[in-house]
């Protein structure tokens, strides 16, 4: 039977012609993948112009070279596509001789017959522009649209009304009685509300959420780092090589870690739910009052940062790069960012707008669905029955779209992927769906009511005890998996089809089980370590400014990229410089975001809708803290309207 397959491998391998692996000689044969000219001493020159291009390769005849690089090229899980090249030319010096003294030329055609002849002196190959071409002068003048002026007075405004919120609360208020509305920008307060402890003691057990969400923040902006920088890799050669080494598919592989913030959301929400139905009917009217609560809260800040995509973040600086990394970011938000607002961006393929947030849009579409499922099905018997279908019905569905879409098994973060943002990988594309990650919401779901019965009744989760140390090995194993993606790089066509449609289905519900056992180990104290270790005091600050994080880093990572104006060495030093740098960036920026942004325009946007009652006999912070709720971008607050109390789903 080993023979069969191996055969029938050997036969698939054949016809494809792939080529897996080059020795140095050939593959320094190829044209480089990356290069840019200086960038500097071009646009300082009188007159100097500096385009970026991307081009494929092409050949009319029959070219050995081609052929050979097409072939390697195939192999597109650890190669990058060598035939698609990116050149920053510096048209007033590499191209001059085509310019003949002309500065008004067309720029286009000027660059695409300066590289055709160059790469047919070089490599006899011809090359086809396969983008506009950018081209950029030092001095250009500013485009400043009227979007631009409305989104700085907007800023402005944002920026005073702070400052004028923060005297008044200094000044004129006495007793914590005021303006409400102008109150929410009052930086005093919004200083104690980011310090402040958490008050629920029924989410006592729950803390360890915090470590978590930081912790993951913090991995999906490592892992955000170098993706940017693929663009800017000075040695390609090495960067492929790397995915023969185990230890660097943690974040070859590590996407699958994204399935934690789902796991947690389904959990949160169907323990919030529990807590809520102790003292009040579940009525029908908190579902739309649910999605209008969590729209409300997400998307203040969510459109700062997209209002700052669109408008200004186009002057913030410049480099070779600047067009690439940031400019094609501002124009798909230009085309379709308003996705963004209604959270369906992660129905939307091949947009880079603020992509980071496909997980927002298909958070709110599962959010939806636990609503419907956790407040229509109001006995546990029939809320077991729902799950259940659900639970399949998620299972099912990334194995069918594998199938007929011929998909990856999962998100191989491939060079080629990388190369792109992931936004033209299908397979990602698939991924980000709300119905493709159905099966980690209602195994949070369960795990919440699970976790909700436990703490009420020891005995119900007695025979979860006696698991002992395997809770200690949650870590170990949860690692082990991610790394067992390793044999899906092997030096061999890819997988068939049937394999890769059953791991599709599969894979992301295994380790979601594994992740509710390890959530289990933590909030009923089966473990000590990881326990300690997350429940940690010093997380819950960061936690609470982990959403503005997770939605300003990727503006942070580009801009940083975009000024870069040569070519970088990447490899694990790179990335762990990169890696550091980002997070701390990214989080240093949060706690302003958060202080100025964040937490006043959800106050406001809160007062204004009227969903903040007066609460008599509660001490001010402490009721600030218990209405708006920010430190869990997956919970809201539904205000019982008969007794002016807040809950949290
Ligand atoms: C690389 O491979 C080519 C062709 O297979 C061979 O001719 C050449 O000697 C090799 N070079 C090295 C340094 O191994
Ligand atoms: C590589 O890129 C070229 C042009 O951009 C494309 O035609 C080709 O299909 C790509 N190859 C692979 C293996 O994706
Ligand atoms: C420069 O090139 C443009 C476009 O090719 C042409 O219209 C123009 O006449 C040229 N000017 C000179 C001085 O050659
Ligand atoms: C460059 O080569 C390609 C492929 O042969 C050709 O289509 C294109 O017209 C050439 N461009 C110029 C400016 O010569």
């Amino acid at each position: 039977m080993k023979g069969i397959i191996f055969a029938f491998l050997l036969s698939v391998h054949f016809s494809y012609g792939e080529i897996y692996r080059l020795n140095v000689t050939e593959y320094l044969r190829m044209p480089p993948l990356y290069h840019l000219d200086d960038y500097d001493s071009c646009v300082y020159q009188p007159n100097g112009t500096y385009c970026y291009v991307d081009i494929d390769l092409v050949s009319d005849s029959p070219n050995d070279l081609l052929l050979m690089i097409r072939e390697y090229s195939e192999h597109n899980i650890k190669h990058f596509n060598h035939t698609r090249l990116h050149r920053g030319v510096c048209l007033t010096k590499t191209c001059q001789q085509y310019l003949h003294g002309n500065n008004t030329v067309d720029q286009r055609l000027t660059v695409e017959k300066c590289l055709n002849d160059s790469f047919w002196k070089d490599y006899k190959l011809k090359t086809r522009l396969n983008r506009e071409v950018s081209c950029k002068k030092l001095h250009e003048p500013m485009n400043i649209n009227v979007g631009d002026i409305l989104a700085a007075v907007f800023f402005t405004f944002l920026i005073l009304i702070n400052f004028i919120g923060s005297l008044y609360d200094l000044f004129f208020v006495k007793d914590g009685k005021g303006n409400k509305l102008l109150l929410s920008f009052s930086l005093k307060r919004n200083w104690k509300k980011l310090l402040a402890q958490d008050q629920d003691p029924n989410r006592e057990s729950l803390q360890g959420f915090h470590g978590i969400r930081t912790l993951m923040v913090m991995g999906v902006i490592v892992t955000h780092a170098p993706v940017m920088l693929v663009m800017s890799t000075e040695n390609p050669y090495e960067l492929e090589q790397t995915y023969y080494d185990i230890w660097f598919h943690v974040i070859y592989n590590g996407c699958i870690l994204v399935q934690t913030f789902f796991v947690m959301a389904g959990c949160l929400m169907a323990f919030n739910i529990k807590v809520y139905a102790e003292k009040h009917q579940l009525h029908w009217t908190l579902i739309p009052k649910g999605i209008l609560f969590r729209w409300l809260r997400l998307t203040p800040a969510n459109a700062v940062v997209l209002i700052f995509t669109l408008t200004w973040i186009r002057f913030v600086a410049s480099g070779p790069l600047w067009e690439t990394l940031v400019g094609a970011e501002v124009k798909d938000c230009h085309r379709n960012g308003w996705m963004n607002m209604i959270y369906l961006n992660n129905y939307v393929d091949n947009s880079q707008c603020m992509a980071q947030t496909w997980y927002l849009a298909s958070d709110m579409q599962l959010y939806t669905m636990g609503l419907f499922a956790c407040i229509l099905a109001k006995t546990a018997r029939s809320r077991k029955i729902v799950l259940s279908i659900l639970f399949v019905i998620g299972v099912i569905i990334p194995g069918i779209f594998t199938y007929l879409k011929d998909l990856d098994a999962f998100i191989f973060l491939t060079p080629e992927a990388a190369r792109n943002f992931l936004v033209t990988y299908p397979t990602f594309n698939e991924s980000k769906r709300g119905h493709t990650n159905i099966p980690a919401y209602v195994i949070g779901l369960a795990l919440g009511n699970f976790i909700y019965n436990g703490l009420k009744d020891e005995s119900r989760v007695k025979n979860f005890k006696k698991l002992g140390y395997l809770y200690y090995l949650t870590v170990p194993m949860v690692l082990a998996y991610i790394l067992s993606g390793f044999v899906f790089y092997q030096d061999r066509p890819k997988f068939s089809i049937y394999l890769r449609a059953i791991v599709a289905s599969f894979v992301r519900p295994v380790f979601d089980l594994l992740l509710a056992v390890f959530f289990i180990g933590m909030v009923f104290k089966y473990e000590n370590l990881y326990r300690r270790i997350l429940e940690w005091r010093g997380w819950r600050v960061p936690a609470r400014v982990s959403y503005s994080a997770y939605i300003i880093h990727v503006p942070i990572i580009r801009i940083f990229g975009g000024m870069n104006s040569q070519l970088l060495r990447m490899g694990l030093p790179q990335c762990i410089k990169e890696g550091v740098v980002m997070v701390s960036f990214a989080f240093l920026a949060a706690y302003p975001f958060w202080l100025f942004v964040e937490a006043p325009l959800n106050q406001a946007v809160f007062h204004i809708m009227g969903f903040i009652k007066e609460e008599k006999k509660q001490d001010e912070a402490q009721k600030m803290n218990s209405v708006n709720q920010t430190d869990e971008k997956t919970v809201i607050e539904l205000d019982n309207r008969n007794k002016g109390e807040n809950i949290r789903i």
